[in-house]
């Protein structure tokens, strides 16, 4: 695991992107794995400048987003569909038909996280997974206790969840679904590549544990450290708890050799 620290969210967000569309310049029919919340929002901008200013290419690109809600129609404001398209997808040259997502309507949710997985590896896997950080730990919707071997499947989701995805439902937690479709943690590790992000002193606490505490299905993330290539980009705020952080800083500056591309 490589721990790369930059000055603020903005910087953060701009080296994960960076580092997307290097892969993408070098791959350009890359299977992108995509992740949805407010942290990601600044690699979506960062994003749609580099298509708009650099030309940078998804024409050939394939996408899966980590996971979608179960219970309200692809077009509901609060749907990552809607989400992905807002951010992403209108803005860039992505065919749609190569833009994945979990069906959260489906009549049989067993039979449509199946057709997930077949449809990802009908595609070759995932060569880079954008992660972000849940405040109870989880990537994607692996909520605490998800086994570290599972596959795409629906999940209940916490408390801490509901409430902190609640700005997207006008800000009642309640109006968060209770339940989602997500790729398990054992098709997150398949990906080729991880990029995780995590910005903000109220993640600080919860990114120690996954980087730096043991490997626990009680903080999903932490199965990450299993993985043999994954880069994970923080500001300062977000890195403020780790106890290694000399040792990264160092790492970073002297030998990081993936570039920021
Ligand atoms: C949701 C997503 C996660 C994401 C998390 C982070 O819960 N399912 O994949 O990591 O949001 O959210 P934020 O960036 O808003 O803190």
């Amino acid at each position: 695991m490589e721990i790369i620290i930059l000055p603020d969210p903005q910087q953060a967000a701009l080296l994960t992107a960076r580092i997307i569309a290097r892969e993408l310049r070098a791959k350009p029919a890359l299977v992108l794995g995509l992740a949805t919340g407010r942290t990601m929002e600044a690699v979506y901008a960062c994003l749609v400048a580099l298509h708009r200013e650099q030309g940078l290419d998804f024409s050939q690109c394939s996408t899966f987003n980590l996971d979608e809600y179960i219970g309200i129609p692809a077009g509901h404001p609060g749907s990552y569909r809607s989400y992905m398209e807002a951010h992403l997808f209108r803005q860039v040259d992505l065919a749609p038909d190569r833009t994945h997502l979990p069906d959260g309507m489906a009549a049989d949710l067993g039979a449509e996280s199946r057709r997930y997985e077949a449809r990802l590896q009908e595609a070759g896997g995932i060569d880079l997974q954008l992660l972000g950080l849940g405040s109870d730990g989880h990537i994607g919707f692996n909520e605490p206790l998800s086994a570290l071997l599972s596959r795409t499947r629906e999940k209940a989701l916490t408390p801490a969840t509901r409430r902190q995805n609640a700005p997207m439902f006008g800000g009642d937690p309640g109006q968060v679904p209770a339940r989602a479709i997500t790729m398990g943690v054992g098709t997150i590790l398949e990906s080729r590549r991880c990029l995780l992000l995590a910005t903000g002193a109220e993640k600080a606490a919860i990114l120690a544990r996954a980087v730096e505490g043991p490997v626990t299905a009680m903080v999903t993330a932490s199965a990450l450290q299993l993985h043999p290539r994954c880069q994970v980009v923080v500001d300062e705020a977000a890195a403020a708890q780790l106890q290694g952080i000399e040792y990264y800083r160092w790492i970073f500056e002297n030998e990081y050799r993936t570039g920021p591309g």
